[in-house]
Parts: C-alpha cells; sequence; structure tokens
C-alpha cells in the first residue's frame, strides 16, 4: 500500500557551503524534509537565512554540530528522530583537507583528519542505522575523493587515508545493511569548484585545468544531482559502489 505521508527525512553533513549546500538544496527542492548539520554557530545563522519560506514550512533543520563529536551525533538524531519521527537519508559529506607534506604530519594533525572525514563518517552511519531498519529503506552516501583512490594530487597523506577509508566503509556498511533494503555508496569527486578555488591564482588554475582531460573543472551542481539519484527511488540497485567525479582525470 502506498504511504499517505512519504516525505523523506535527509541529513547533509557540512552544510553551510561547496558541496553540501549544492546537495542540501537539491533536497530542498526535491521536497524532502533536510536537516543542515554544521559546524559554527556564525554559519549555521547565514545558511538559515537562505530557507526562510521552508524553515515557516517546517522543511528543514539547522543543528549545530561538530561531526568528530560522536555523542553530539547522538543527540542530533535523537533530536530529529522526536521532532520529524524518521531518516531516511545520509550524506556524510563535511570533511577537512591540510596538504602537509609526509614528514611534516604530526600526531595530532593525523588524529584530527582521521576524526573529521573518517570516524564521523563511521558514527554518523551508525546512529541512523536503527531508524532505516525500522523502515527497511535508507541510503547513506560518503563524500570520498580522487586522493582515496588514486593517492593524492596535492593533499596530504592523512587525507587521502581518510577517503580511502571511507570507501572500504561504504562496501562494508553495504554488506551488512543490504537485505533492510539500505544502500550505502561513495562519490569520489576532484577538481570541482568551491569558493576557495575562486581565490586561487589564475595561472596556477590554468594550469590545473589543463591538467583534466575535459578541460574544465566540475561544478557543485554536478556533484548534488548524482547523490540525488543515489538518494532516490532509483538508486536502490546500486550500493557498495564508487562513483567517480572528476573530469576524466582517473578512468578504470
Ligand atoms: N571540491 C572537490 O573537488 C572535492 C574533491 C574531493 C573530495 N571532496 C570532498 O567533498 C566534501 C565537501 O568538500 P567541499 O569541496 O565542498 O569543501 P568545503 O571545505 O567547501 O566544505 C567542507 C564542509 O565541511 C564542513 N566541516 C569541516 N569540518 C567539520 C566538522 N568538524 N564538523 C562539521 N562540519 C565540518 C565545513 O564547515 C564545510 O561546510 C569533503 O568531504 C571533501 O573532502 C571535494
Amino acid at each position: 500500500m502506498m504511504e499517505f505521508n512519504d516525505q523523506k527525512v535527509a541529513i547533509v553533513t557540512g552544510a553551510n557551503k561547496g558541496l553540501g549546500l549544492a546537495i542540501a538544496k537539491n533536497f530542498v527542492n526535491e521536497g524532502k524534509k533536510t536537516v543542515f548539520v554544521i559546524r559554527n554557530k556564525e554559519n549555521l545563522e547565514q545558511t538559515k537565512q537562505l530557507f526562510q519560506k521552508e524553515a515557516e514550512q517546517d522543511q528543514v533543520m539547522f543543528c549545530q554540530l561538530d561531526v568528530s563529536d560522536i555523542d553530539g551525533i547522538q543527540e542530533v538524531v535523537s533530536h530529529i528522530l522526536s521532532k520529524w519521527g524518521r531518516i531516511d537519508i545520509l550524506v556524510n559529506n563535511a570533511g577537512i583537507r591540510f596538504e602537509t607534506p609526509i614528514e611534516e604530519i604530526h600526531e595530532e594533525e593525523w588524529d584530527h583528519v582521521l576524526s573529521v572525514n573518517l570516524k564521523s563518517t563511521f558514527f554518523f552511519s551508525q546512529a541512523v542505522i536503527p531508524a532505516m531498519k525500522e523502515r527497511k529503506w535508507g541510503r547513506i552516501i560518503n563524500m570520498s575523493s580522487f586522493g582515496g583512490q588514486a593517492g593524492p594530487l596535492t593533499s596530504g597523506a592523512h587525507y587521502s587515508a581518510s577517503k580511502a577509508g571511507q570507501i572500504a566503509l561504504s562496501k562494508a556498511f553495504a554488506r551488512s545493511l543490504a537485505a533492510y533494503g539500505i544502500t550505502v555508496n561513495a562519490v569520489a569527486p576532484a577538481s570541482v569548484r568551491t569558493p576557495e578555488m575562486d581565490k586561487m591564482d589564475p595561472d596556477k588554475l590554468a594550469q590545473m585545468i589543463e591538467t583534466i582531460p575535459l578541460k574544465r573543472v566540475g561544478e557543485p551542481q554536478e556533484v548534488a544531482d548524482l547523490v540525488s539519484y543515489l538518494a532516490s527511488e532509483s538508486g536502490g540497485f546500486t550500493t557498495g559502489a564508487t562513483f567517480d567525479l572528476n573530469g576524466g582525470r582517473l578512468m578504470r
């Protein structure tokens, strides 16, 4: 029987800018109830301003959270469930990247990168499983990177390891959750436009673009549209996969 109210609830971490904002905007435009997980208060308030109409309609929720805070993750998940009663989609998008050379990576920076990029992916996914299992439907999408597949172009080894770890976690969760109608996939972008890229020296940017077979950078909307597909009903036969979005940098 068709459910009367099938408005899905989607969580996007790091949803105040870049890929996370584009992904969350898509979900809002698709009519999903969307939770914006944002680390700092100022960014949260700025992002809220963009969705005032949707806030009045109870279609968006804003949660302040540093995703490396595991207790905080559980609190956010409990809050969403108490308010909206379900969680259908999780996009583990929040991430940090440093270009520190191998010889200069100290333990504190290693732990920080692995904690924000990888540990949060594990514990946020773990926290939403019971709600997804209950409805026998779920979508988890992990924002990995080309750096996790082929080794980093400019990023540090810790970033690369964390992104490779996200691909492994996607497969582990995919196998374990397939029987419950929950799919888990990774997206591996490279050279997709972010506000930082617009601040780059134009000559350096042009040189970088020259190394991309499609001779352009990617757009956040292109990543968001792929994530929307993976989060949709149509994406239901795809799990444990890694989707390349890199202008042809890596062909496999
Ligand atoms: N843009 C690209 O070409 C590209 C390439 C490969 C991978 N990625 C991945 O895509 C994701 C989004 O990247 P982006 O390009 O939009 O970068 P970005 O730096 O613009 O966005 C990262 C987001 O994560 C948030 N964040 C960082 N640490 C956090 C924490 N501790 N708690 C909560 N939020 C936190 C930031 O506030 C920001 O909103 C990242 O995981 C990144 O590694 C992007």
